[in-house]
């Protein structure tokens, strides 16, 4: 199926598999609609269909959008003049963002000092209250959670199960596209809200026979925050990939359920290979994500080598949110193509011959 250019967000599309009141008010920003890059290469050297959901498209840059823009039409419905949330940062920018549209005031909870720069200039210009927490992900959420039992402040997080509703809108999206239920989905996990939300829209299409089979959902956790693989909390979770970097996930048995009723897998992955595949993303395929996103392709390439995916299989990998949101991580990978050079033509011609070695053209 073609894309749709008169596209009119989440809601409005798939209002029928939706908790909402249809006669009410939504909040939208025509989030969804993202694209299915088809990957020519990785296909190729895998002997697999390999496609990349980018959802980094979103309006704010992450699939938090489809989540956001359901709770927070939700909070609207139900009287609500202020929301709050704990973020790794994108959820926070989602927020800040749909709750300015909706004229709802803002609190986001950050862990100090661990969210990246874009995230963190998204939700302050849209007018959210941002909190630092002197802690981590964690220690906020639970902030959060006693907050909301002494306030009318509504919860977004994705604990919230309009968030989930939300959000399987992107299983919705790759069937509508694809035809059918690809093979594998691979997929970043952290407070596991997105494993759990594309296995609820994937089982959905499936009960009204929209699909006839159902993906292995394959969850990525990075090696210094992976408690659901480990099987006990993290109580320091350390990962470049900040988005992930989470200890005591919320979801936790969503997504072992997720895992075990698709026959997939919970698996973890280093740094070191997230930035490998954060890299060749970038630099082979063009495509500029966060290091988060990358442990989709991190875990293709670590279950390909043991030989667990079937060849000639359809493989879609969720990239969450776009590179532009941590700048940081992107110039840190890649300064070796950072040159300086003197402000004249000969430093500039000794750089091209000497360095590049790029070829003279004839009549010079
Ligand atoms: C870019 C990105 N990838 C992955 C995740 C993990 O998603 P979840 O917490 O739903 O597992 C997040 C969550 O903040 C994120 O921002």
């Amino acid at each position: 199926m073609k894309k749709r250019n008169d596209w009119k967000g989440v809601i409005n599309e798939y209002i029928d598999f939706l908790p909402l009141d249809k006669k009410g008010s939504f909040i939208t920003l025509l989030e969804g609609n993202t694209h299915l890059i088809f990957s020519e290469k990785l296909s190729k050297k895998f002997n697999l269909n390999v496609y990349y959901k980018f959802e980094g498209l979103n309006p704010t840059g992450s699939f938090k959008d489809r989540g956001m823009c359901v709770v927070i039409s939700k909070m609207i419905q139900d009287g609500y003049n202020a929301v709050i949330c704990a973020s790794t940062g994108n959820t926070a920018a989602s927020c800040a963002a749909y709750s300015a549209k909706g004229n709802l005031k803002s609190f986001v909870l950050i862990p100090e000092g661990k969210i990246a720069l874009g995230k963190l200039s998204q939700s302050i210009i849209h007018g959210a209250k941002v909190i630092e927490v002197k802690g981590n992900f964690d220690d906020a959420l639970k902030i959060v959670k006693e907050v909301t039992t002494l306030f009318k402040i509504g919860l977004v997080n994705s604990i919230n199960p309009f968030r989930i509703e939300g959000q399987k809108t992107g299983a919705f999206e790759i069937v509508d596209e694809l035809n059918e239920s690809p093979d594998y989905i691979f997929i970043p996990v952290g407070n596991g809200g997105n494993i759990t939300s594309y296995w609820k829209g994937f089982k959905e299409y499936f009960n009204i026979k929209r699909i006839d089979k159902l993906p292995k959902m394959y969850g990525w956790q990075a090696e210094g925050a992976a408690p659901i693989v480990l099987g006990k909390v993290v109580e320091n979770p350390e990962t470049f990939a900040t988005a992930i970097r989470i200890g005591n996930p919320a979801r936790w048995k969503d997504v072992l359920n997720a895992v075990q009723e698709s026959n997939g897998k919970i698996d973890m992955v280093s740094d070191e290979k997230i930035r490998e595949a954060y890299e060749i993303l970038a630099f082979e395929e063009g495509i500029f994500c966060e290091p988060s996103s990358a442990a989709s392709l991190a875990g293709l390439i670590k279950a390909n080598e043991r030989g667990e995916i079937k060849k000639g299989s359809t493989v879609v990998l969720i990239l969450t949110g776009h590179g532009l949101k941590d700048p940081d991580s992107a110039t840190k990978s890649s300064n070796k193509n950072l040159i300086k050079i003197d402000k004249n033509l000969k430093s500039a011609i000794e750089y091209f011959e000497e360095v590049e070695k790029v070829e003279r053209k004839n009549s010079y």
